[in-house]
């Protein structure tokens, strides 16, 4: 049995900058209602066809196998989290592997949504303490604004979400007091439609019927999101499985140096930030600049730590993820 650690971290998101003002020219909102429910000021939306979620997992691909002193040839699995892949199918895991030129290893995309990287690393985790691998690039990638409804109807959801990609490689370890320590996923499948896409799926209707309906008001290819409700099950969720983490390890809430949550909303990184009676510099968010990014806002975020200094040896780092399932997750790592 190995350890795992990520040894290298990188992201990438648009140049394109939309402000809350932005945002307030095309549908009915504004900067203050925004900012006090959500925190954000500004996210990233691709502005140009060359920009993918492929695309820009791989840029952030590059940067993290970058720095973590590796060849490309030395990636011998590929996870990709994203609940915007470019096609249907095959997801965009594959596309990973053709664009970096990388040897045909497997390639797993994983739809879990916001828990989407967690998920994603949790398995990287098992891959490299099994010993069946050694060097994982995890991805998470979103183009969200292409899939938006950006007219007052769909006010509620477009305002929070935006574009970007972070990725992680995960290498074997041989001393076993550093790296990840444990990782713990959940679902509750009972909720899946309290926040989803329902459509293309083939769940309930036939291709050739969508394609005759071809109706402009057909809401099903929008996010559909019951806010509050969500909101409630995320404080809970985020605060359980941290706690559980932690329990796991035999460790408390005052031995966490920084937490990462996923950039769900900032009001519940500080309700849970309170729950656990952490300072300020205990607990990194960076959703005022980018918004949700779902699979991608961890990586991001833990990336950017890190490019701060604020991720350093021997520190605890906590992450912890809720969305769209439900589904929830968190990895306790020892850097
Ligand atoms: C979405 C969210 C910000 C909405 O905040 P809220 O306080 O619950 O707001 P409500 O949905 O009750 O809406 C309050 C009012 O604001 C309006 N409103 C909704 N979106 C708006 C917007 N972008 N701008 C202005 N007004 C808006 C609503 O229409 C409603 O108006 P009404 O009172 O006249 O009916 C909040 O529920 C939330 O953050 N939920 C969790 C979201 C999340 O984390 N999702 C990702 C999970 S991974």
């Amino acid at each position: 049995m190995y350890n795992s650690k990520i040894t290298g971290l990188g992201y990438y998101v648009p140049d394109h900058v939309v402000t809350n003002d932005d945002l307030s020219k095309v549908m009915d909102t504004s900067d203050a209602w925004i900012q006090e429910r959500t925190g954000i000021k500004e996210r990233r939306h691709v502005n140009s066809e060359a920009d993918s979620t492929t695309s820009m997992g791989v840029k952030a691909a590059e940067i993290a196998i970058e720095r973590a002193g590796i060849d490309k040839e030395d990636i011998d699995f590929i996870i990709f989290a994203t609940l915007s892949p470019d096609y249907y199918f095959p997801g965009p895991g594959v596309l990973v592997q053709r664009d970096l030129e990388i040897k045909t290893v497997g390639a797993l995309d994983v739809r879990n949504q916001c828990s989407g990287f967690v998920y994603g690393l949790s398995v990287a985790d098992q891959y490299v303490k099994s010993g069946m691998y050694n060097n994982i690039l995890v991805i998470g990638s979103e183009v969200h604004s292409r899939g938006l409804d950006m007219t007052t109807r769909g006010r509620a959801v477009s305002v929070i979400f935006g574009d970007g990609a972070g990725a992680a490689v995960v290498s074997r370890e041989d001393d076993t007091s550093r790296g990840i320590l444990s990782s713990h996923l959940h679902s509750e499948g009972q909720y899946a439609e309290e926040l989803a896409v329902t459509a293309p799926g083939m769940g309930k209707r036939w291709v050739t019927d969508i394609l005759k309906d071809n109706d402009p008001n057909d809401e099903s290819y929008y996010p559909y999101m019951n806010g509050q409700f969500v909101f409630k099950n995320a404080v809970v969720r985020f605060s359980e499985v941290i706690l559980e983490g932690l329990q796991k390890n035999g460790l408390q809430a005052s031995d966490i140096d920084l937490l990462i949550p996923h950039q769900a909303n900032l009001r519940i990184s500080q309700f849970v930030q309170k729950k656990f009676g952490l300072r300020d510099d205990q607990v990194y968010n960076n959703i005022t600049h980018y918004g949700n990014t779902t699979a991608a806002s961890i990586p991001i975020a833990l990336t950017e730590a890190w490019e701060k200094g604020k991720v350093k040896d021997g520190d605890l780092v906590v992450l912890a993820a809720f969305g769209s399932g439900f589904t929830w997750g968190s990895v306790i790592i020892r850097w």
